[in-house]
């Protein structure tokens, strides 16, 4: 049975008062792992704030778990790893482990005194990750792809069911890439959890990725990865003339290795 966590209707968002996405309609069910592409500045973003209850809409609903974003009942339930997530400040002093154990915190067990099973949460966290060796390190003496993957496990440390990625592949080695992306793809298939992951890395995300999605404004596809789109049909999608035979492989170029 398909049971569905997200589900977006006629969403319009705008950000300064220009309207940046508008009538997108969306569900997401229990163990899928979405990718969200699309070109720079195309609302791949916005809608993530706006799921996570930051940006408020100008026009239809959003629910999760069948609450409206930020409500109560979904506290510990989303895990959020933004854009610049990687771009921790250097002059925090602070290791891997302190930072995952972060995730466990919040605002309802800040003055616990008990342990309630988060230095566990945090030891499986750090595990996931392949993090061990480095877990008593400073996280400003770490690698790009290292980083990455301490900002992933403070995500699943909060034990969240539903977890949404804001670009986490930018500025990492094809290598952790690509053990990130397995990880991410284990985190579906063997703990049930659902992925909604924004990428420029279009074959990366076909790789991986069940479903995928091509947001510019609105959406413009959305169906299982195996029936993406090809560049030419893509560009059609787009309302793109070809004038150049070439034209719009360079339009796309920028969605290629983000
Ligand atoms: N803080 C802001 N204030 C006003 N407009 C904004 C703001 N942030 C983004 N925008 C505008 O909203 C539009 C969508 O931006 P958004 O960041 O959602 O795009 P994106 O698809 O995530 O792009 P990228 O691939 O570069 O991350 C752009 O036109 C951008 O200029
Ligand atoms: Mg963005």
């Amino acid at each position: 049975m398909e049971k569905p966590i997200l589900d977006v209707c006629d969403l319009s968002v705008a950000r300064s008062g220009k309207i940046v996405i508008k009538d997108i309609c969306l569900t997401i069910n229990e163990g899928e792992f979405v990718a969200i592409v699309g070109p720079n500045g195309s609302g791949k973003s916005t809608l993530m704030l706006a799921l996570l209850g930051v940006l408020k809409a100008r026009s239809g609903t959003i629910e999760i778990y069948g609450a409206p974003p930020m409500s109560r009942k979904l506290q510990g339930t989303i895990g959020w790893v933004s854009q610049a997530a990687a771009n921790l400040p250097k002059d925090i002093r602070i290791t891997v482990r302190e930072l995952v154990r972060l995730g466990t915190i919040n605002s309802g067990n800040m003055f616990d005194l008990f342990d309630g099973g988060r230095r566990e949460r945090v030891d499986n966290a750090i595990k996931m990750t392949g993090l061990e060796n480095v877990q008593d390190t400073d996280i400003a003496r770490l690698s790009g792809g290292q980083r990455q993957r301490a900002v992933i496990a403070r995500a699943l440390a909060t034990e969240a069911d539903f977890i949404l990625l804001d670009e986490p592949l930018v500025g990492i080695d094809r290598a952790s890439r690509n053990s990130l992306l397995k990880l991410l793809d284990q985190l579906c298939h063997e703990e049930g959890k659902t992925i909604l992951m924004v990428s420029h890395d279009l074959t990366a995300m076909r790789k991986t990725a069940h479903r995928m999605i091509f947001l510019e404004e609105t959406i413009r596809f959305d169906g299982p990865t195996i029936s993406f789109p090809d560049l030419e049909k893509l560009a059609d999608l787009r309302g793109i003339e070809a004038v150049h035979d070439d034209d719009h492989m360079h339009d796309w170029s920028e969605l290629g290795e983000g």
